[in-house]
């Protein structure tokens, strides 16, 4: 992908540009508050997957606007499925593909996360929120639950207390209240909230790529093993490391007092 030239996918409502080893993927359905339509969703997935191959992308950045980063799945395309349509349609198995998505990812989020915003903004492996930012799973509201791993990774991330609140009254949690439980990673004034984001994954795309990818990985598996195996699978990550130029490049740049330049082999 040519560098700083925007391209546009999915008719419009997700827009997708690239800044410097950045890949950002800006949801952009202003008037339905971003809600996550079947096909925002595949374009989102199909954004990340072409990063994830690009080598040029070290770092991914989703977003939304200042209003909403989205505030769910659409509810007016749910309404009238049907079971079979739903088990059947594999539109949640879309979700398990971000999962397989190799590049560290950013969440910039501003005002709505709600529902499927919330859960597609732990999909990402972190949150710098804007101190308007709200964070709920509603879906009890409207008859159903969460059902885009928001029972699962919402109870990893805050406790099973406060999910439990959040899932079974839709509680929303404002962005203090989402740092201090351990959703998001940052919160900053509004006017910031995407140049902090855009930062820190610029900061990542400047790391050593191969390590970030492999420390992403130690992080997401850490959640679903036990001390033991996740021990011996991080030290079996951090051993591989020592087969790439980039370890050597890094310590020796490190006693060179110089910068490391990195090149992902
Ligand atoms: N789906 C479809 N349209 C949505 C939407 C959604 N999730 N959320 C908002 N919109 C639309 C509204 O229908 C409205 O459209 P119209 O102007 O055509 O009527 C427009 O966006 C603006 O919304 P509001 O007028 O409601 O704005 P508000 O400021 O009064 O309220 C809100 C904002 C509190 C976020 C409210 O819109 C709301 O409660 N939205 C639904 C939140 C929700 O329940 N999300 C969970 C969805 S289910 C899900 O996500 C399942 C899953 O786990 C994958």
């Amino acid at each position: 992908m040519a560098a700083n030239a925007p391209v546009i996918a999915g008719g419009g409502d997700v827009v997708t540009a690239v800044n410097g080893a950045v890949g950002v993927v800006r949801i952009n359905r202003p008037k339905a508050l971003n809600a996550l339509s079947y096909g925002v969703m595949q374009s989102i997935v199909e954004a990340f997957e072409t990063y994830d191959r690009d080598p040029e992308i070290r770092a991914i950045l989703l977003t939304g606007d200042e209003r909403a980063f989205a505030a769910g799945a659409d509810i007016k395309e749910l309404e009238n499925a049907t079971v079979v349509e739903m088990a059947s349609s594999q539109q949640m198995e879309r979700w398990d593909r971000i999962r397989k998505v190799s590049k560290p990812i950013v969440a910039a989020v501003s005002g709505f996360a709600l529902g499927g915003g919330c859960e597609l903004a732990m999909c990402c492996d972190l949150i710098i929120a804007s101190e308007t930012a709200v964070f709920g799973q509603p879906e009890i509201n409207i008859g159903v639950m969460p059902g885009a791993g928001g029972t699962q990774r919402l109870t990893r991330a805050v406790g099973k207390a406060v999910a439990m609140d959040m899932v079974l009254t839709g509680r929303k949690l404002n962005a203090q209240e989402a740092l201090a439980h351990g959703l998001v990673s940052r919160v900053v004034p509004i006017e910031m909230y995407y140049d902090e984001a855009m930062a820190v994954a610029k900061a990542i795309g400047e790391k050593a790529p191969i390590a970030a990818r492999m420390a992403k990985e130690g992080v997401a598996r850490a959640l679903d093993m036990s001390l033991e195996t996740g021990l011996a699978y991080e030290r079996r990550l951090f051993y591989m490391l020592f087969g790439t130029e980039d370890q050597k490049e890094g310590m020796a740049a490190f006693r060179e007092k110089r910068k490391p330049e990195y090149k992902g082999k």
